[in-house]
């Protein structure tokens, strides 16, 4: 079984990123590995951690948690072997929110596979680009075909003027062909990195 997480990437009150994250939840149901049990997908809210910024005095590579939110938050990274990054774009990149819970931690992010949904006024496409940096410090192999949701096209509000309306989130179908291939590549290059993480996602030794 492969287990993948759709972290929410938005703490804001109001956030769009729920709607946008349960999407992604509900349309997984049908992909014909989740369906056959061969893989789940779990939603994993980085709001629910509290974690605040960055307070570990030891930075993650070592592995020597000092708080228990870190401990907690590494708890259920390291429980995921691959990721569905849900993210806005703010300011042409992520939010802050997000960079800091990945900055938390290190070899749990390790050898996994992971894909993204952006939105924003252009799909979220280059908040989505710098993530894919990231990726490649914390050793996640990131796959190719993305999830880009536009503000004008795939959500409906009820008034588009109102800044708080939260709205719904609604794709076209293609979008929902497009998250189906960007899961067939998360799930199989979860499924071949598995034994690069075994027999656990225990921290490398550091060069001395
Ligand atoms: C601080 C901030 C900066 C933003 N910058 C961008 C941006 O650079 N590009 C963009 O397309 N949308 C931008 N937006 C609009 C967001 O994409 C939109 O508000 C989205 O709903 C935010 O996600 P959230 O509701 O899940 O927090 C920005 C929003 C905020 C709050």
């Amino acid at each position: 079984m492969i287990r993948i997480a759709v972290i929410i990437g938005s703490t804001r009150p109001g956030r769009r990123a729920e709607a946008v994250a349960r999407w992604v939840a509900d349309t997984s149901v049908h992909h014909p590995a989740v369906a056959a049990g061969q893989a789940a997908v779990e939603v994993v809210d980085i709001a629910a951690y509290a974690l605040p910024l960055l307070d570990e005095p030891v930075p993650a590579a070592f592995a020597r948690y000092a708080n228990a939110h870190t401990r907690r938050w590494a708890e259920t990274i390291t429980a995921f072997d691959g990721f569905v990054f849900v993210t806005p774009e703010y300011n042409r990149s992520v939010p802050a929110a997000l960079k800091n819970a990945i900055d938390f931690l290190y070899a749990e992010w390790h050898h996994k596979a992971a894909g993204f949904v952006g939105y924003g006024v252009h799909g979220g496409i280059r908040a989505v680009e710098q993530l894919r940096q990231v990726m490649a410090e914390v050793k996640i192999a990131d796959v190719q075909t993305q999830v880009a949701l536009a503000m004008f096209t795939d959500f409906t509000f009820t008034d588009p003027t109102d800044p708080t309306d939260p709205g719904t989130c609604t794709p076209s179908t293609r979008q929902e062909a497009t998250l189906a291939t960007m899961l067939d590549e998360i799930i199989s290059w979860s499924q071949a990195l598995k034994p690069l993480r075994a027999p656990s996602t225990a921290p490398e030794p550091l060069p001395a």
